[in-house]
Protein backbone atom coordinates (compact mmCIF):
# COMPACT_ATOMS: atom_id res chain seq x y z
CA UNK A 1 0.00 0.00 0.00
CA UNK A 2 2.80 2.48 1.28
CA UNK A 3 4.76 1.16 -2.17
CA UNK A 4 1.88 2.23 -4.28
CA UNK A 5 1.03 5.18 -2.71
CA UNK A 6 4.85 6.42 -3.26
CA UNK A 7 4.80 5.21 -6.74
CA UNK A 8 1.83 7.23 -7.05
CA UNK A 9 3.21 10.49 -5.76
CA UNK A 10 6.68 9.70 -7.71
CA UNK A 11 4.49 9.66 -10.79
CA UNK A 12 3.38 13.11 -10.31
CA UNK A 13 6.11 14.53 -9.16
CA UNK A 14 7.49 13.85 -12.36
CA UNK A 15 5.31 14.54 -14.61
CA UNK A 16 3.85 17.57 -13.35
CA UNK A 17 6.17 19.77 -15.76
CA UNK A 18 4.39 17.69 -18.95
CA UNK A 19 0.88 17.07 -19.23
CA UNK A 20 -0.62 17.11 -15.69
CA UNK A 21 -4.12 15.70 -17.49
CA UNK A 22 -1.78 12.72 -18.77
CA UNK A 23 -0.04 12.14 -15.47
CA UNK A 24 -3.54 11.82 -13.33
CA UNK A 25 -4.99 10.02 -16.29
CA UNK A 26 -2.13 7.42 -16.17
CA UNK A 27 -2.28 8.03 -11.92
CA UNK A 28 -6.35 6.35 -12.54
CA UNK A 29 -5.13 3.77 -14.92
CA UNK A 30 -2.61 2.53 -12.29
CA UNK A 31 -4.70 2.79 -8.64
CA UNK A 32 -7.34 3.42 -9.39
CA UNK A 33 -9.09 0.92 -12.46
CA UNK A 34 -8.74 -2.02 -10.48
CA UNK A 35 -11.71 -0.72 -8.77
CA UNK A 36 -13.48 1.47 -11.09
CA UNK A 37 -13.51 0.97 -13.96
CA UNK A 38 -14.20 4.11 -15.49
CA UNK A 39 -13.18 7.25 -14.29
CA UNK A 40 -16.58 8.44 -15.31
CA UNK A 41 -19.56 9.25 -13.01
CA UNK A 42 -16.63 9.81 -9.98
CA UNK A 43 -16.57 13.68 -9.98
CA UNK A 44 -20.86 13.33 -9.45
CA UNK A 45 -20.46 16.98 -10.14
CA UNK A 46 -19.24 17.58 -6.98
CA UNK A 47 -16.62 20.99 -6.10
CA UNK A 48 -13.15 20.35 -6.82
CA UNK A 49 -12.32 21.11 -3.27
CA UNK A 50 -14.65 18.10 -1.63
CA UNK A 51 -13.42 15.85 -4.19
CA UNK A 52 -9.73 16.67 -3.57
CA UNK A 53 -10.58 16.20 0.26
CA UNK A 54 -12.13 12.85 -0.51
CA UNK A 55 -9.27 11.79 -2.89
CA UNK A 56 -6.61 12.86 -0.47
CA UNK A 57 -8.58 11.32 2.66
CA UNK A 58 -8.72 8.18 0.78
CA UNK A 59 -6.08 7.76 -1.53
CA UNK A 60 -3.55 9.84 -2.75
CA UNK A 61 -0.38 9.97 -0.75
CA UNK A 62 0.20 14.07 -1.30
CA UNK A 63 -2.33 16.51 -2.23
CA UNK A 64 -1.20 16.98 -5.50
CA UNK A 65 -1.75 14.09 -6.59
CA UNK A 66 -5.23 14.37 -5.07
CA UNK A 67 -5.56 18.11 -6.79
CA UNK A 68 -4.75 16.19 -10.11
CA UNK A 69 -6.84 12.98 -10.15
CA UNK A 70 -9.74 15.34 -8.59
CA UNK A 71 -9.31 17.92 -11.71
CA UNK A 72 -8.87 14.29 -13.81
CA UNK A 73 -12.09 13.37 -12.71
CA UNK A 74 -13.62 16.13 -13.56
CA UNK A 75 -12.63 16.32 -16.60
CA UNK A 76 -13.70 13.51 -17.78
CA UNK A 77 -17.22 13.61 -15.69
CA UNK A 78 -18.49 16.02 -18.87
CA UNK A 79 -18.53 19.78 -19.49
CA UNK A 80 -18.89 21.89 -16.17
CA UNK A 81 -22.20 24.03 -17.01
CA UNK A 82 -19.40 27.18 -17.01
CA UNK A 83 -17.84 25.71 -19.84
CA UNK A 84 -20.27 27.02 -22.49
CA UNK A 85 -19.98 30.33 -21.05
CA UNK A 86 -16.03 30.36 -20.74
CA UNK A 87 -14.95 33.88 -21.20
CA UNK A 88 -12.31 33.49 -23.82
CA UNK A 89 -14.96 32.60 -26.04
CA UNK A 90 -16.44 36.07 -26.35
CA UNK A 91 -19.85 36.35 -28.45
CA UNK A 92 -18.22 37.18 -31.76
CA UNK A 93 -18.21 33.74 -33.47
CA UNK A 94 -22.05 33.43 -31.72
CA UNK A 95 -23.35 36.20 -32.23
CA UNK A 96 -27.02 37.15 -34.02
CA UNK A 97 -26.27 38.73 -36.97
CA UNK A 98 -26.21 42.16 -36.29
CA UNK A 99 -29.39 44.82 -36.41
CA UNK A 100 -29.98 45.97 -40.23
CA UNK A 101 -29.25 49.80 -40.01
CA UNK A 102 -32.86 51.31 -40.08
CA UNK A 103 -33.57 52.95 -43.36
CA UNK A 104 -35.06 56.04 -43.52
CA UNK A 105 -39.25 55.90 -43.88
C1 LIG B 1 -9.56 -1.20 -3.55
C2 LIG B 1 -10.58 -0.70 -4.45
C3 LIG B 1 -10.55 0.79 -4.79
C4 LIG B 1 -9.51 1.49 -5.31
C5 LIG B 1 -8.11 0.99 -5.68
C6 LIG B 1 -9.97 2.84 -5.50
N1 LIG B 1 -11.26 2.94 -5.07
FE1 LIG B 1 -12.42 4.62 -5.13
N2 LIG B 1 -13.88 3.64 -4.18
C7 LIG B 1 -13.89 2.30 -3.87
C8 LIG B 1 -15.12 1.98 -3.20
C9 LIG B 1 -15.53 0.60 -2.69
C10 LIG B 1 -15.85 3.19 -3.11
C11 LIG B 1 -17.21 3.40 -2.49
C12 LIG B 1 -18.21 3.31 -3.62
C13 LIG B 1 -19.53 3.78 -3.19
O1 LIG B 1 -19.68 4.18 -2.04
O2 LIG B 1 -20.42 3.79 -4.06
C14 LIG B 1 -15.05 4.21 -3.74
C15 LIG B 1 -15.45 5.51 -3.91
C16 LIG B 1 -14.77 6.46 -4.65
C17 LIG B 1 -15.25 7.78 -4.96
C18 LIG B 1 -16.56 8.35 -4.51
C19 LIG B 1 -17.61 7.83 -5.45
C20 LIG B 1 -18.98 8.11 -4.95
O3 LIG B 1 -19.88 7.50 -5.52
O4 LIG B 1 -19.15 8.91 -4.04
C21 LIG B 1 -14.32 8.40 -5.71
C22 LIG B 1 -14.37 9.81 -6.29
C23 LIG B 1 -13.25 7.46 -5.89
N3 LIG B 1 -13.55 6.30 -5.23
C24 LIG B 1 -12.11 7.71 -6.59
C25 LIG B 1 -11.01 6.87 -6.61
C26 LIG B 1 -9.74 7.23 -7.16
C27 LIG B 1 -9.40 8.56 -7.82
C28 LIG B 1 -8.93 6.16 -6.98
C29 LIG B 1 -7.44 6.08 -7.33
C30 LIG B 1 -6.58 6.98 -6.60
C31 LIG B 1 -9.69 5.12 -6.33
N4 LIG B 1 -10.95 5.59 -6.12
C32 LIG B 1 -9.20 3.85 -6.01
C33 LIG B 1 -12.89 1.38 -4.15
C34 LIG B 1 -11.66 1.71 -4.64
Amino acid sequence: MLVAAAALTATVASAQNLDAGKSAEKLFADGCATCHRSPRGLAKGRFSLTLTWFLNDHYAASSDSAKALAAYLESVDGPPPRAAAKPGGKSSRFSPHPPKPVQGH
